[in-house]
């Protein structure tokens, strides 16, 4: 099963309509709630990422029955130092997003822990690539 999600940077209130939709899929599934709870946190925070760091994106989903392939594609600025940019606590979050709740800097450290897989790719100016892949 393959769908895609558009995201607007900015557009925090609709952040986490992906995961929710996802979270659903997954369940009639049947897979299992641990896997859920784990991809759906993973794929937020980087649906989010995009809201609070990038202009726009494209979440693509390919749903399998053994495994979770979610690739976000974004135009943003790019992320200059992804090593630094995993640490925890590290974030370049805005004044204003900070105010909104988001912004801890705990989003790629949770993606990590969340993920079987993780790989990002990145090209300053031009965007950002995510790739996730959980296992059931
Ligand atoms: N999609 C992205 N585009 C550009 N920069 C990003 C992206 N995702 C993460 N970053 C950078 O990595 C930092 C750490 O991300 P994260 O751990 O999610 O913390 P937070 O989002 O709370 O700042 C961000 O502050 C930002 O500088
Ligand atoms: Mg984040």
């Amino acid at each position: 099963m393959n769908f895609e999600f558009n995201v607007d940077g900015g557009d925090f209130t609709n952040a986490g309509s992906s995961s929710s939709t996802v979270k659903k899929l997954m369940k009639q599934l049947g897979v299992s709630p641990e896997i859920v709870k784990r991809t759906v946190v993973a794929l937020y925070e980087a649906e989010v990422n995009i809201v609070a760091h990038a202009n726009k994106g494209t979440i693509f989903v390919e749903l399998e029955e053994d495994r979770i392939h979610i690739r976000l594609v974004d135009s943003g600025q790019g992320i200059p130092d992804i090593e630094q940019a995993m640490q925890k606590g590290f974030s370049t979050a805005s004044v204003l997003v900070r105010e909104m709740g988001f912004g801890a800097g705990m989003g790629l450290p949770n993606i990590k822990a969340n993920s079987d897989h993780l790989e990002i790719t990145s090209e300053i100016g031009k965007g950002t690539t995510v790739d996730i892949i959980n296992y059931f």
